[in-house]
């Protein structure tokens, strides 16, 4: 059975696809079948941190019925399975996230895990998504703007039905001005299952257009990659 994931956060900007690329390549570390899934109609940019900026067929064209699941779904040279979304705006025009469910309807039984990237904010296009996982992850910068976002976020992630997974707290600095774990978990009422500091190697796999674990699988922040991996396997 696949276990279809959303990375959520209310906030933009805070790690959600950086997660994604992370997550996806520890749990292939481990021999699960992964499909990354850009549900971002809006801003989507996993394949712009995969290096593919215009991939040939995209989600876009799947939920158009211009191409079959096969061909838009893709494999980056380290290994990970991804469904890119156009970066046009017109074909953004012309995408209906209603649609969304045909795309989960047919990943059914082809992965362990579906992992999917989404907006920032709260909109009905996160809620076609939510409509369709089983689980969410959240993600949230020790900052009162990010948690305020993630603790909407989550009631919205509730409210259609989704388990909360666990709270991925990235970016921190060393505790300097910012705020706590304890504070996170509490405003939050769910678990930090990752903490993941603020990372040079993160920037420069950004910069090699790789995740960073394929890059640097035993650094500090692919460390928590892998805890967040072995919660979602109940290791
Ligand atoms: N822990 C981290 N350390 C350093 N840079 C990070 C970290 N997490 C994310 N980033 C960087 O922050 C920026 C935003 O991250 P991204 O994953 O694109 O956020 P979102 O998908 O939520 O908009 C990217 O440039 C990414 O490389
Ligand atoms: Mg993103």
């Amino acid at each position: 059975m696949t276990k279809f994931i959303a990375i959520i956060s209310g906030k933009g900007g805070v790690g959600k696809t950086t997660t994604i690329l992370n997550l996806g390549s520890a749990l292939m570390k481990r021999g699960k079948k992964v499909i990354l899934l850009d549900a971002n109609f809006m801003t989507p940019n996993l394949s712009l941190h995969l290096g593919v900026p215009s991939p040939k067929s995209h989600l876009n064209d799947f939920l158009k019925k211009k191409k079959s699941l096969n061909e838009v779904i893709h494999i980056h040279h380290s290994g990970l399975n991804f469904i890119p979304s156009s970066i046009s705006y017109q074909d953004f025009k012309k995408t209906n996230p209603e649609n969304l469910s045909e795309v989960f309807e047919h990943l059914e039984n082809l992965a362990d895990f579906v992992l999917v990237d989404s907006p920032a904010g709260l909109g009905h296009e996160l809620i076609h998504i939510l409509k369709n996982t089983d689980e969410t992850i959240v993600i949230v910068n020790p900052n009162l703007s990010s948690l305020v976002d993630a603790l909407k976020a989550i009631e919205l992630a509730q409210e259609n039905n989704n388990i909360i997974s666990g709270i991925v707290l990235n970016m921190t600095n060393k505790g300097k001005h910012e705020l706590h774990k304890k504070d996170v978990e509490e405003t939050l009422g769910h678990p930090i299952v990752a903490n993941v500091q603020l990372d040079k190697k993160i920037r420069k796999a950004l910069y090699q257009q790789v995740p960073s674990y394929y890059l640097s699988p035993r650094s500090r922040s692919s460390k928590e990659y892998d805890k967040l991996a072995k919660h979602l396997l109940h290791e």
